[in-house]
């Protein structure tokens, strides 16, 4: 069994090299969702973030670089860190041109605790991630980055499965007792909102929940999250 960190770099070596969305399997049946969903997405995430011509902005579990290139083409500066190296390589050799992101191949969190003092994030960003990293991570993380980071105000994970619609998603399915905690598995770790706002509460964060956009094929069984730090 490949660890959860292992599925994306051996599923990406079996697309196609600009297969972009493949890759990363932002997938309806097979097919890449419509551009009209990737403009949702984007447009979701750059007002949830409040992005600014000023930010600085980490990109975690960043992919391929084909979200990232998109969301963030009015920034400061970018690193997009992913555990991937095929993937990495991908952003690198597509969107690479762009000199204000850089890519780093390594595990989320040993990348974010590695980052150069001088290099730290106004903004945060994790899509479609966080239900891939072990719940162990996950709270590592988010204290990581509320303790080291104050200048970080908007930290969003979006396209978060959503624990209370799970059963309705798999519908007349039986499913093992285990069923939604597993990051190995294909839509991984599922959250309730009172689960992640007690998670990311207990390390600092104050969270909002949002729908996902209107017409967004996930819309009916995933959220989006922004971690905010409340006023102290
Ligand atoms: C569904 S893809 C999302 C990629 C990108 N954020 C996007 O939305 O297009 C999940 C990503 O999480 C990355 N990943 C999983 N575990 C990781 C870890 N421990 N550290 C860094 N990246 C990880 C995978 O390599 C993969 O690129």
């Amino acid at each position: 069994m490949p660890k959860p960190e292992e599925i994306y770099e051996l599923h990406a070596a079996s697309c196609n090299e600009e297969d972009f969305w493949g890759q990363v399997k932002r997938t309806v049946n097979g097919k890449p969702i419509s551009e009209e969903n990737i403009a949702l997405i984007v447009e979701q995430s750059r007002n949830l973030l409040q992005l600014q011509k000023s930010d600085h902005v980490l990109d975690l579990c960043c992919g391929n670089g084909a979200l990232t290139h998109r969301v963030f083409d009015d920034v400061e500066d970018v690193i997009g860190i992913d555990v991937s190296p095929s993937l990495i390589a991908t952003a690198r050799k597509f969107f690479g041109s762009d000199k204000r992101i850089e890519y780093v191949v390594d595990d989320v969190l040993q990348g974010v605790k590695a980052l150069a003092p001088d290099r730290a994030p106004s903004k945060a960003y994790m899509y479609g991630s966080l239900q891939y990293l072990p719940q162990g991570k996950v709270v590592e993380l988010f204290k990581f980055l509320f303790d080291r980071f104050p200048e970080l105000t908007r930290f969003m994970v979006g396209n978060v499965p959503d624990r209370q619609k799970k059963d309705a998603f798999y519908n007349s399915k039986s499913l093992s007792p285990d069923a939604g905690n597993d990051p190995a598995s294909p839509i991984g770790v599922w959250y309730s909102k009172a689960e992640l706002f007690e998670i990311a509460s207990e390390c600092g964060w104050d969270v909002e929940f949002h729908q996902m956009p209107d017409g967004h094929h996930a819309h009916h069984y995933r959220y989006d999250a922004v971690l905010v730090r409340g006023s102290v």
